[in-house]
């Protein structure tokens, strides 16, 4: 039987922003809208598409490195590597085993995880695990997002939202908790609230044939995440055993700057709490948005090493996953 490692700590981050900046004056035209009620409505200011030589490998392989080298783990410990995504356009093989390859790590067990905006909590939750059952020692965990190939410049509830990125992190064992418990679930009865807006079957009957797009019900969703998120949050602090008085940070997936603030107050964070609110340069990145926002408190000051966060994330499915965390 493995040993596992008393617990799981993550040793180091990696991030990497799509190189194109897109201002809001580029995409309202074609929505009828403004820079202003963007603003008021998401908090986004503008957002990061790539430029012509980026792809999600691309991006996904520059956060991974990054993530490497600020760990000081070599590519060959890696025994693990997940990539938690929802716009690799290969139903198979996954992205995971590309990237593993190109880093140079010997054949190590790598998937792909499909939770949406989710996804990255969802993936450092299994590295948790998997790290104290003994079946990985040092794991990979990516979060990476080329949205703006799958969103339609019309849709206006939609078009301005969402940007491209990567953000990676590795974990390995620990003699202390630096991952607590994850809170997470589903509700798929809201399965159709943030969707494809069409099959691959119907993309191929069509006449006209176009990439899928990501739609959205936008109002149910910002109800859902605003007051249900606030609940899973508190859960989450009571199950690691912290008050919200212990936190340095809350990082919660960049899905709208209202939602944001709307989950702060529910949850009464302190003065002292810093919030992460990358998404008014960066957009929606769905399964990127937490490490990149991490990334951002980093670069500001914000965040330093043995910090605690709160990591909540959420979306299509309606799935979610929350974690407290100690930042390297
Ligand atoms: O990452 C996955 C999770 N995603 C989310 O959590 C997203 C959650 N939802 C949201 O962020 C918000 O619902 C949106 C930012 C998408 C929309 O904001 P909203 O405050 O919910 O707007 P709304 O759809 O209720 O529309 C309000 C008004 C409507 O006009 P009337 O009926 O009040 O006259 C819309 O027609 O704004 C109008 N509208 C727009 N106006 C300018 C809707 N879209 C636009 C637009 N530009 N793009």
């Amino acid at each position: 039987m493995p040993v596992g490692a008393p617990h799981a700590t993550v040793l180091g981050l990696g991030i990497h922003r799509a190189e194109r900046i897109v201002p809001n004056a580029d995409v309202i035209e074609a929505i009828d809208s403004s820079d202003a009620w963007i603003q008021q409505r998401s908090g986004i200011r503008e957002r990061r598409w790539v430029g012509p030589d980026e792809t999600l490998e691309t991006m996904t392989l520059e956060a991974s490195r990054k993530a490497l080298a600020s760990s000081g783990i070599d590519a060959a410990q890696i025994d693990a590597v997940i990539v938690a995504t929802c716009t690799w356009t290969m139903q198979t093989p996954a992205l995971a085993t590309k990237v593993a390859h190109a880093l140079g790590t010997q054949s190590p067990v790598a998937f792909d995880i499909s939770a949406a905006c989710a996804g990255f909590c969802h993936a450092l939750a299994l590295a948790n695990d998997m790290i104290r059952a003994g079946t990985a020692r040092h794991v990979l965990v990516i979060g990476a997002e080329l949205l703006s190939e799958m969103t339609s410049r019309t849709d206006r509830g939609t078009a301005f939202i969402f940007g491209d990125g990567a953000g990676a992190v590795v974990v390995g064992p620990s003699e202390v908790p630096g991952i607590g418990p994850v809170v997470w679930g589903s509700d798929g009865e809201q399965f159709d609230a943030i969707r494809q807006s069409t099959d691959w079957r119907e993309v191929l009957a069509s006449d006209s044939p176009e990439m899928p797009y990501i739609q959205m019900d936008g109002g149910t969703v910002f109800r859902w995440a605003s007051f249900e998120m606030a609940k899973v949050a508190q859960e989450t602090l009571d199950r690691t055993g912290i008050r919200v008085e212990d936190l340095d940070l809350f990082i919660p997936h960049q899905a709208n700057m209202r939602i944001i603030d709307a989950m702060a107050r529910a949850m009464k964070l302190p003065e002292h709490v810093r919030i992460a609110r990358d998404i008014a340069e960066q957009g929606n990145t769905s399964a990127a948005s937490i490490p990149l926002a991490l990334g951002r408190m980093y670069d500001e000051g914000q965040a330093h090493s043995g910090d605690l966060a709160l990591f909540i994330a959420f979306g299509a499915g309606l799935s979610y996953a929350a974690q407290v965390v100690r930042i390297p």
